[in-house]
């Protein structure tokens, strides 16, 4: 049986990075009708950012008995980070806030790196080392903040950063810009760009799902459980 869970972060109801997560979502359990798919809104019921009950529980500084807050702040650590290690993929949609990431995605990362069961305290011994994620992005403009010589980009590089290099994901992105210029200045000739770019990104996904699906079917990939 293989398990996707699904974190979706938008908060619009015509979202871009959800549409393209959706169309990923669908083509791979085309393929595989035997997926278990598992569903996080992060807009719809937000996780609740860290307190210090939280945070003591996670750094393991409280040393008695849990009080009623940490209690809370732990089974919800437990839940989430439980969910992050019994899926086999992970599929993450987002849209750039203010150059990064919204902050009801920061608030779920927050709670589900856990030292020690999905974060890794050796490198060569990472919990979800050699699984797959797909990260959708939609950007109102080019998704790069320039300054003199200087550009910065904090969404993509972020998300590959974290899933990648720290927790050991193989991570598949697929980024859609200039979502708002687009929507903003609707004449025929753009409307008709920003069509083909979102089928584009859409045909991208499904085209991961496609050859995501032959691997894992095959054994080609990761060990499905
Ligand atoms: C609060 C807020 C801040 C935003 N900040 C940026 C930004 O810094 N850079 C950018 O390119 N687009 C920005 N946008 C535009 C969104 O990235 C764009 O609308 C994108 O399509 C949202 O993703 P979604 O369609 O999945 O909701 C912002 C939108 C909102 C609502």
């Amino acid at each position: 049986m293989t398990t996707l869970l699904r974190v979706d972060a938008s908060a619009s109801p015509v979202s871009v990075s959800r549409r393209v997560a959706a169309a990923f979502t669908e083509a791979l359990e085309a393929h595989m009708p035997r997926l278990t798919i598992l569903n996080r809104d992060l807009a719809g019921t937000p996780i609740p950012h860290l307190t210090w009950d939280a945070v003591s529980v996670l750094t393991g500084m409280n040393n008695d008995s849990d009080t009623a807050g940490e209690a809370e702040a732990r089974a919800l650590q437990d839940t989430l980070s439980s969910e992050l290690l019994d899926a086999d993929l992970l599929v993450l949609s987002a849209p750039m806030y203010n150059w990064a990431i919204p902050s009801n995605l920061k608030a779920w990362i927050d709670r589900v790196l856990v030292l020690g069961r999905t974060l890794p305290r050796d490198p060569l011994n990472k919990p979800l080392g050699g699984r797959h994620a797909v990260v959708a992005l939609a950007y109102g403009g080019p998704g790069k903040l320039v300054d003199g010589d200087a550009t910065f980009e904090f969404c993509e590089s972020y998300l590959k950063t974290l899933l990648g290099t720290v927790l050991g994901y193989r991570v598949e992105t697929i980024v859609v810009r200039n979502t708002l210029s687009t929507a903003r200045s609707d004449t025929p000739e753009t409307r008709a760009a920003w069509n083909s770019a979102l089928a584009e990104a859409e045909t991208a996904a499904r085209t991961h799902a496609h050859s995501l699906a032959e691997r894992l079917l095959t054994g080609a990939g990761p060990a499905v459980r």
